[in-house]
């Protein structure tokens, strides 16, 4: 039996970001003249910030030169941080926690693989930081998710072989990188969205602590 890892993603597996960066979003979006949705918002997770305002800006039918992209890359950035100025341990995803807890007791290393490039104050905020063994962020990786560039990079740095990493994601994009890197992968939210990864659940509370050791000694 090989060590092995075990990689979260950030938004949507571990805290309930979403919403903010979606407020963010449709902010830009109504200050350039339109409307932006909640399910034009499903589009934009596990995407890379820049990919999200080249989405954006197609749904508005915009052509921004580049000085007005990067502007609003970070009016959006600057937006998203206030909305998240207070976040606490309150916006922890149910039994995220639990889990943490449970690897860290019988020594599986953790780590991090998100695309944004916020994951580090986020999980600070949230006092999550103490239980990843590494982060894996948007500020670590040139290739985006679903490229497999950013979990690929954490099982190295955690020093476990692909194949034996285990990879939380609540995003397609996510499911496809983690699959591409051979690992196994588990969608956490909604199963027909995520029919791509190999176990489904709705969130943490519908995995067990046998399911678990059952990973870990696969
Ligand atoms: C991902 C989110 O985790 O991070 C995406 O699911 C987001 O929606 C991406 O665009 C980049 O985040 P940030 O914080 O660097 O803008
Ligand atoms: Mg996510």
């Amino acid at each position: 039996m090989n060590r092995k890892g075990f990689i979260f993603d950030l938004d949507g597996v571990i805290v309930d970001t979403a919403k903010y960066h979606f407020l963010a979003w449709k902010k830009l979006a109504n200050q350039l003249g339109y409307e932006f949705t909640k399910e034009q918002n499903e589009l934009f997770k596990g995407v890379s910030r820049k990919r999200c305002l080249e989405i954006l800006l197609d749904i508005g039918n915009i052509e921004a030169t580049k000085e007005q992209f990067d502007t609003w890359m970070v009016e959006k950035n600057i937006d998203y941080l206030e909305y998240i100025e207070n976040l606490d341990e309150s916006e922890i995803l149910p039994d995220v926690p639990k889990v943490l807890q449970f690897l860290k007791e019988n020594n599986i290393p953790i780590a991090l693989g998100s695309a944004s490039k916020n994951a580090q104050p986020i999980l600070e905020k949230v006092k999550l930081l103490h239980y990843f063994d590494t982060i894996v962020d948007g500020n670590s990786v040139k290739k985006a998710k679903p490229n497999p560039e950013v979990f690929l990079l954490a099982a190295k740095q955690l020093g476990v072989k692909s194949k034996d990493c285990v990879v939380f994601e609540d995003a397609v994009a996510g499911i496809e990188a983690a699959n591409s890197a051979k690992m196994i992968s588990i969608g956490i939210g909604d199963k027909k969205v995520l029919h791509e990864a190999q176990f489904n659940f709705t969130d943490f509370t519908e995995i067990s602590t046998d399911f678990i050791i059952e990973l870990i000694n696969r």
